[in-house]
């Protein structure tokens, strides 16, 4: 009997690893984290499995789930929202499985960052302007952030932000931000990426709050950064024609002629 953790990737249902898909139609019983998981993707389930939604149920609750199957031999499909590394709640649960001496796997799904990303058609590190992309989040009701992970501090790196849940907290984002990125640095937000009701805003640290006031929905990533709007960028050297590389060399006397690494 083993666990299989899955990310079962940002909404749209296709956005699923062929992995991950075999594993959920093996196992007789899932368990599914329902407030963002589409349930389009638990059609994979064999017929007659136990589907639970643990949205409502504490870790305790979640535990004698997964204790059940074990002691049936019955391999569980537990699937997260987007990948399991980034605010899965995932850690506690391999803790406790490890104490109980419970196998288990994980396999990758596409996050919601990259689903925000491909949404807005762009890039997010782009040659001499950003190089860095820094996932992040400001504090909630249930989570407070270590001393030192400010916003202000990520953003005096002028690094591209992909800011997770915290569109509740926008007035204090852009007040953050706006002292190192300036009132003009570009802003998307972007309400349930890949899900049929995926929703854009294009604006600035100086407008968005406008341009987002009144949604209700809580499902958005907020991504700030000057590469969002980029257009007088450099092009990646890789694929410069002088530029010597091991796929490429260039002349008869480059060190990567007739490498065999
Ligand atoms: C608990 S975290 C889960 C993150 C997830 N593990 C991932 O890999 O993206 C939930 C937050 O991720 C972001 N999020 C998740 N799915 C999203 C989507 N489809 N569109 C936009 N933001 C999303 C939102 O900021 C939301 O508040």
């Amino acid at each position: 009997m083993t666990v299989h953790f899955i990310g079962a990737g940002p909404g749209a249902a296709d956005l699923l690893t062929l992995r991950g898909r075999d594993l959920i139609a093996q196992s007789p019983v899932c368990l599914y984290a329902g407030s963002l998981v589409p349930q389009a993707i638990l059609a994979h389930c064999p017929k007659g499995a136990r589907i639970v939604n643990t949205a409502p149920l504490s870790l305790d609750q979640i535990m004698a789930e997964i204790t059940a199957a074990h002691a049936q031999g019955q391999d569980v499909a537990r699937l997260h929202s987007g990948d399991l590394s980034i605010w899965s709640a995932m850690a506690e649960q391999l803790r406790r499985l490890q104490r109980l001496d419970i196998p288990y796997t994980m396999t990758p799904g596409v996050p919601a960052f990259a689903a925000a990303a491909a949404a807005l058609g762009v890039e997010l590190t782009l040659p001499g302007v950003a190089q860095s992309l820094v996932l992040t989040r400001t504090p909630g009701r249930a989570s407070a952030m270590p001393a030192r992970e400010t916003l202000a501090g990520f953003a005096a790196t002028g690094a591209t932000l992909a800011i997770h849940l915290s569109i509740q907290n926008l007035a204090q984002v852009v007040a953050d931000l706006v002292p190192h990125y300036g009132a003009g640095c570009p802003v998307a937000v972007v309400w349930r990426a890949s899900w049929p009701d995926q929703r854009i805003i294009r604006a600035t640290l100086a407008t968005v709050e406008d341009e987002v006031a009144g949604s209700m929905e809580r499902t958005a990533l907020i991504l700030v950064g000057p590469a969002l709007a980029a257009e007088g960028f450099g092009e990646s050297a890789l694929y410069a024609p002088e530029y010597d590389r091991r796929f490429r060399p260039q002349t008869a006397a480059s060190i990567y002629r007739d490498s065999t690494e």
